[in-house]
């Protein structure tokens, strides 16, 4: 079943709540929380005082996608916020088991993330311990960039290798997701689909949410029929 896990980094943050409101209104089902520090991304976004206040005003599971150098000396923050998932990048992560653990430790449920040039394959040996693996399908750092298309066939992979290794996480994506693109990743194997710009760009956040939805759903009938 393919969800709608909205980033609030394209909201108005000046209406945070009333933002979030609208998306859950049109039928997202987990935030999806940006978080960047300005050394791994070129960007600087919010850490847990804000995931603290998001999760004050709605009972959505929050998704913490770290972009962050060091995410261990924060996991224990992101967990006394209120965070339910915690996305760490491969590329920072000198013990990545470690991390992962770390993470399931504090009651949260652990993922982690490629950027658009890492390998999937960098990941086969701790596919078991993990409840997603995020897909990056821009570099990381800005919302509203042009979505890589060779990210497709690294969903693809991975879904033969749940297949193939008989595990059950989810695969989720990041990056220029929308209305013109939500086919094509949910037929890829996409099942946690991020947005930013596309919900909370033109137009209001509800009926962008329900849209956007609407064309996941029809490409998940046209994967159902397909198998
Ligand atoms: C990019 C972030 C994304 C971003 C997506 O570094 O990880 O979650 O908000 O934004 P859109 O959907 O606009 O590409
Ligand atoms: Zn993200």
């Amino acid at each position: 079943m393919v969800e709608l896990a909205f980033s609030v980094l394209a909201a108005d943050f000046a209406h945070l709540a009333d933002e979030i409101a609208a998306a859950e209104r049109g039928g997202g089902t987990i935030v999806h929380v940006d978080v960047m520090d300005g050394h791994f991304v070129p960007n600087i976004t919010f850490g847990p005082p804000v995931v603290k206040a998001i999760r004050r005003v709605t009972k959505l599971p929050l998704d913490c996608h770290l972009m962050i150098e060091k995410p261990d000396d924060f996991i224990p923050a992101f967990a006394e916020a209120g965070a339910n998932m915690i996305s760490v990048h491969q590329e920072v992560c000198r013990h990545l088991h470690r991390t992962l653990q770390l993470i399931a430790d504090h009651g949260m449920r652990p993922g982690v993330v490629l950027n658009p040039a890492t390998p999937v394959d960098m990941l086969i040996e701790v596919l078991p311990m993990v409840h997603h693996v995020l897909v990056m399908s821009v570099n990381p750092g800005f919302g509203g960039q042009k979505f890589l298309p060779f990210a497709l066939e690294k969903m693809m992979y991975l879904a033969e290798l749940r297949h193939e290794m008989n595990l059950d996480f989810r695969i989720e994506v990041d990056g220029g997701v929308a209305h013109d693109t939500v086919g094509q990743v949910v037929e890829a194997g996409a099942e946690m689909l991020v947005a930013g710009s596309a919900i909370f760009g033109a137009g209001g956040a509800e009926a962008n949410a329900k849209s956007f939805l609407e064309a996941a759903r029809a490409a998940e009938a046209r994967v159902e029929v397909e198998e």
